[in-house]
């Protein structure tokens, strides 16, 4: 070997081994994978393309002339993930704690330019302990330029991140601004302010797991899409995710072979959703019933668990899923429900993916804490986001559709281009009970047994009102189903509106109630 050659096969073993062995032996100590770790855990084997390997910081306060910083505590690069480009960068918490000093920014910018325009997704690895003390306002730029072009790059192509440790201060905002978050219990942690901050500032003791972890993220904030018990799971979770995901705006998600039969195991479906409309179900069995090989992908299980999103195929396209949760406050549409449905539409509409909405709710959630919490602007996201979706939108309707929460659930009148129903659906303004209380009053006073009255009136609007029939006969339900009828009946839709064109009115952008 040359001289020349040693040299270079020396700077990259050096260069590789990060913060050295004691800083690796301690990330793995606590549970941690090192960058490189994850980098190779993401892609396919041998296909990483590391960029910018031997960038260094160049400031040269507070000791750092004297301090090295292998690869300026980034991996950054690209490479395949299932035969696919994807674009990455890794903190390296065991070079000056993955902090973002100038140089180290300037590597994430140069991947995500790279990666807008090369029309790839993006995947950021989070481990560090936010902007390089050190470089003061440079590292501060750095982030500021982070989010700019994260905004820039929202809805050209997918951006997910993954919170593997330390995200605190400004950090959390790349993540929040990209359109999943990944992240590994016990390890990862997110928040604006930390524990010592808040206790002296509030007085107020909590630990930086309760404050900041995955369980928080996944159940209280809706921070989190998907939490994982361990690196490992992570990593192929998100590979699972980005089967679901298209490149980029203009490209299709890839398409998986359809295995099972488009009839299938039918019959099932026609005990899922009970006729008793107070009687709960999992909404998931339904949708399971949909997808093929049942395979669903939920985002924020734990997180507003009245309303279940997700991503499944229909013949092999991937589809975003939608649906009220029966078994979770009866289905209630609330604050945080209006957000999680809301965001999730837009990324579907981004990237090109077919949206189906199973709907059974009884309204919007009553009571002061909604009202309070805003509920009109947060209600009205969901409103906005489905009547700005071009996407081929297809609603089933299975049991309650009252009111404004029928409006809302991609009704007709919002641009639905299909609306199915199941032979259970109660298309109404109102429900029956409310209802037969508000026309039937004097009826229901002046009898002379009145428990009777009301329960014969309420039948009589039932029987006229609560079903599918009149929405039908109006032309806001295209079609009843019967349940078994369901894949075939969803699958024949998306079929037809697989060349849907929609234009909206040319704008340099809308404003979505926040
Ligand atoms: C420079 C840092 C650093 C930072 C950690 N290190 N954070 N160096 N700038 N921000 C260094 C440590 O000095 C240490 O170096 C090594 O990384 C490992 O850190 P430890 O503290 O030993 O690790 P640990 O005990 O695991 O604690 C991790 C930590 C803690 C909780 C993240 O390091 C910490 O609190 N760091 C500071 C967090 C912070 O306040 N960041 C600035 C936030 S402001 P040695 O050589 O001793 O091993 C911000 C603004 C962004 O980010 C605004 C954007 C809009």
């Amino acid at each position: 070997m040359t001289d020349r050659l040693q040299e270079l096969a020396g700077r990259r073993r050096k260069t590789m081994a990060g913060g050295g062995e004691k800083r690796v032996e301690r990330q793995h100590a606590l549970g941690k994978w090192t960058a490189r770790e994850r980098v190779d855990a993401l892609f396919d084997p041998g296909t990483f393309v590391e960029l910018d390997l031997f960038t260094t910081h160049r400031s040269t306060l507070f000791g750092m002339d004297r301090a090295e910083s292998p690869a300026d505590g980034v991996v950054t690069g690209y490479g395949a993930v299932e035969g696919r480009l994807v674009y990455a960068y890794a903190q390296d918490f065991t070079v000056l704690g993955g902090s973002l000093g100038e140089m180290h920014a300037g590597k994430i910018h140069k991947v995500q330019d790279l990666a807008l325009k090369s029309g790839a997704p993006i995947v950021g690895i989070a481990d560090s302990g936010g902007a390089r003390i050190q470089e003061g306002i440079d590292a501060l730029n750095g982030y500021g330029e982070i989010f700019r072009r994260n905004t820039l790059a929202s809805g050209v192509v997918p951006q997910i991140s993954v919170i593997v440790g330390p995200a605190a201060g400004g950090a959390v905002y790349s993540p929040a601004i990209t359109d999943f978050v990944l992240m590994a219990e016990g390890i990862g942690q997110m928040y604006i302010t930390g524990p010592q901050v808040i206790e002296s500032v509030t007085g107020e003791k909590v630990s930086h797991e309760e404050l900041g972890g995955a369980h928080t993220h996944a159940r209280r904030s809706g921070n989190a899409h998907l939490t994982f018990a361990t690196e490992q799971e992570l990593f192929a979770g998100l590979r699972r995710l980005l089967r679901f995901l298209p490149s980029n705006n203009l490209a299709s998600p890839p398409q998986a072979e359809p295995k099972d039969p488009l009839e299938g195991s039918a019959e099932r479906l026609r005990g899922v959703v009970p006729e008793d409309a107070n009687k709960p179900y999992d909404v998931r069995d339904v949708i399971q019933g949909l997808v093929d090989q049942g395979d669903f992908l939920e985002l924020q299980p734990e997180f507003a668990r009245n309303l279940v999103i997700g991503f499944g195929r229909v013949e092999g396209h991937a589809v975003a899923i939608i649906g009220n949760q029966p078994k979770v406050l009866a289905g209630c549409l609330d604050i945080d429900a209006s957000d999680k449905l809301a965001r999730f539409v837009r990324f579907a509409d981004a990237f090109s993916i077919p949206v189906i909405t199973f709907v059974d709710t009884p309204g919007y959630l009553p009571g002061t804490k909604q009202e309070y919490g805003g509920i009109i602007r947060h209600g009205a996201k969901v409103l906005y986001a489905y009547s700005e979706a071009t996407v081929p939108k297809v609603s089933v309707v299975l049991r309650k559709a009252y009111g404004g929460a029928y409006l809302a659930m991609c009704s007709r009148s919002l641009g639905a281009d299909a609306v199915l129903a199941f032979p259970t659906a109660e298309v109404a303004v109102m429900g029956p009970d409310g209802a037969a209380n508000i026309i039937f009053r004097g009826e229901i006073e002046g009898a002379e047994d009145p428990v009777a009255e009301r329960k014969r009136l309420v039948e009589t609007y039932r029987a006229e009102f609560a079903s599918p029939y009149v929405a039908a006969a109006h032309g806001y339900v295209d079609q009843v189903i019967d349940p078994a009828e369901l894949r075939p009946a969803v699958a024949r839709t998306l079929w037809a509106l697989r060349q849907k064109r929609e234009e909206r009115p040319a704008k340099k952008h809308g404003n979505i109630p926040l």
